[in-house]
């Protein structure tokens, strides 16, 4: 959130031409309305990122990407919201107040702390990795894996001495305090005693998307032992801090985000990711030692149309990869799995059968329907009957999920084929389970998700009638009319919670003060993150002529409260009374007509 007044915001805007400031990065040719060019924040072939002028809003209709001119320069030039407003104010000569200190921005100095001190730890770590004993030992255990002194640089790959004080003193040398160092998780404090939380380990930085050192991992090279035969952990990641948040961020994304590639791969190590990067391929990431979050999923989906999720092949990978499936489909996500075969995990399998070995695997890749179904194959004996029977009912509700209707015809047909029971017996099975959804409306929003791209996924909890949201939300913004004849029927809390909630706060707070909502102006609320700005974006940034608006308006008012309904009935499903008010309430819905003045 901002932290100046509304109205320096508003000079500093009126200051910057969002068409000029674009125009130094990205050729922008006018074509109707809007200015178009090729999106500086994916690569593109032909242009799908808009400028309008009026609105002062940027909007890429390929990955997502828009907001206002503050949201363009943070993103193009790696700046939080406030050090963005500060360049232009720059800019444009306008002296900006000094800073006050409020919560907001002591967090973001603490986090600016954290980032320059990370950044001194890995170069201090880089160099102690040929300057003493400890050092060339790390440094040939790396050799020995067959990574490269390139990879090496690439990754700012170190070593943290075996000492317990020598990162402590220096940064402190550099100004830092034991408290900001054990804030930043590079020492730990126990009975008193402060001291350095990395020891005789290879260090990885991790890196986020703006570049910044958000915290490290460090992997033992040598068998040690601590007194009473206390062995340290393989890995050591940083814990926590204000700059690092495990399930929010990925390994290697920074690196990852510059090829050209429209797929991701994923996998669990950073050592997996090293070495296959280091084989050419550079479109991989890693999580940072836990099982994949939503979040993560959202991450990688703002990058990638399709992610190949590459695991151990045992028992646990094979675990990981159904949940991080579940992960991907609640998050929006094409995914396929990788099967290696004769190797424990990618590097293992890149050292031993060669990158285009690799790359022919990545090729092969299962859908991940298939891989289910191949797990759920595992557990059953399909020469005995009951073995068909279990695979069958497993595998049917496991094709509820899915949510192309061709798809589900030819895996049925495959399993019918399979086990010999008819393909009719397979569908009454699967419609089980589909009647009585599991999916939560899962299939309707993928259906939302594929039609409307990728700006949608970063959605909170994408439903169907997300798509109607936005277009209400942008009727009602161009158009007092439509405000006043929908307030009393749809209000706030009738739109998604989270950011479309919020929006529509923002957006009827305008239209009730009798102000015209200034889309740019109520973008700086979602600066927090890219995934709010692409939302936010989205609503203010309406491709399509409406043929008649009121109609629309009407349709859209229709299509979310008719799904609130619907979703209210599911959850009222066992009560009598509250099901037959919810369905007068449809039987009204459905009738609804609009009054206009
Ligand atoms: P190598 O064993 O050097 O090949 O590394 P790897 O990256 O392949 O590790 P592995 O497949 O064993 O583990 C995958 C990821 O899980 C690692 O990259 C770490 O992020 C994490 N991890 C592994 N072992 C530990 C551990 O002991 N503690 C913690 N916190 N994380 C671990
Ligand atoms: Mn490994």
């Amino acid at each position: 959130m901002p932290r100046y007044s509304d109205e320096l915001i508003a000079d500093i805007f009126a200051a910057n031409d969002i068409i000029d400031y674009v125009s130094k990065y990205v050729a922008l040719t006018k074509r109707g309305k809007d200015y178009m060019g090729l999106c500086p924040f994916h690569s593109e072939k032909t242009p799908s990122f808009h400028v309008n002028a009026d609105k002062q809003l940027f909007h890429c209709f390929g990955c997502g990407a828009g907001g206002n001119l503050v949201q363009f320069v943070m993103r193009s030039e790696n700046l939080d919201f406030v050090d963005a407003l500060r360049l232009l104010a720059d800019n444009a000569g306008i002296q900006l107040p000094e800073e006050d200190s409020s919560y907001n921005d002591e967090r973001h100095k603490h986090r600016q702390r954290i980032y320059a001190m990370n950044k001194l730890a890995a170069r201090f770590f880089y160099e102690r990795l040929t300057a003493d004993k400890g050092g060339a030992k790390a440094l040939s255990y790396l050799t020995r894996r067959g990574i490269t002194g390139k990879t090496i640089t690439v990754y700012g790959l170190g070593y943290a001495p075996d000492s317990y004080d020598s990162l402590l003193n220096f940064l402190k040398s550099k100004d830092f305090s034991e408290k900001e160092i054990t804030d930043a998780s590079l020492a730990v404090s126990r009975d008193g005693k402060t001291y350095d939380k990395f020891r005789n380990r290879v260090m990885f930085p991790i890196i986020d998307v703006r570049g910044n050192i958000i915290g490290f991992g460090g992997r033992i090279f040598e068998e040690s032992e601590l007194p009473g035969g206390y062995k340290p952990p393989k890995y050591l990641n940083s814990g926590e801090t204000p700059a690092f948040d495990k399930g929010k961020n990925l390994f290697s994304l920074n690196l990852a985000k510059k090829s050209d590639s429209k797929r991701l791969i994923l996998v669990e190590g950073y050592m997996d990711v090293i070495t296959v990067y280091q084989a050419g391929i550079h479109n991989i990431v890693a999580t940072l030692g836990t099982a994949i979050t939503e979040n993560q999923a959202k991450l990688i989906n703002r990058y990638a149309s399709e992610v190949l999720i590459c695991y151990d092949m045992d028992e646990a990978g094979r675990k990981a990869v159904l949940r991080a499936i579940d992960i991907f489909s609640k998050a929006g996500g094409k995914t396929r799995v990788v099967k290696l075969k004769d190797a424990k995990d990618p590097d293992e399998y890149i050292r031993k059968s060669g990158a285009a070995m690799f790359k022919k695997a990545l090729d092969e890749a299962v859908p991940s329907t298939e891989f289910i179904l191949s797990v759920i194959r595992l557990n059953h004996d399909l020469s005995e009957t009951d073995g068909k029977i279990g695979f069958v009912s497993e595998a049917a509700a496991a094709l509820s999920s899915v949510r192309d209707s061709i798809e589900v015809d030819a895996y049925i047909n495959k399993i019918s084929d399979e086990t010999g029971i008819g393909k009719e017996a397979i569908y009454t099975e699967y419609r089980k389970h589909i009647s009585y959804p599991a999916g939560k409306g899962v299939q309707s929003t993928f259906k939302t998700v594929q039609t409307t791209g990728k700006a949608i996924r970063s959605i909170d909890k994408p439903t169907a009638s997300f798509d109607a949201q936005r277009r209400l939300l942008n009727l009602i913004t161009g158009d007092k009319h439509i405000y006043d004849a929908v307030k009393d029927i749809i209000k706030p809390e009738d739109y998604s919670p989270g950011i479309m909630q919020e929006l529509a706060g923002r957006i009827y707070g305008c239209r009730a003060e009798g102000r015209e909502p200034d889309a740019a102006e109520i973008m700086n609320y979602f600066s927090d993150d890219e995934m709010s700005m692409s939302t936010a974006s989205s609503v203010f940034y309406e491709l399509s002529e409406y043929k008649d608006k009121r109609a629309s308006a009407l349709s859209n008012v229709k299509t979310i409260l008719l799904e609130k309904n619907k979703s209210e009935m599911r959850k009222y499903a066992d009560d009598i009374n509250k099901l037959a008010e919810l369905i007068a309430v449809k039987n009204k819905l459905e009738k609804l007509e609009l009054t206009w003045d």
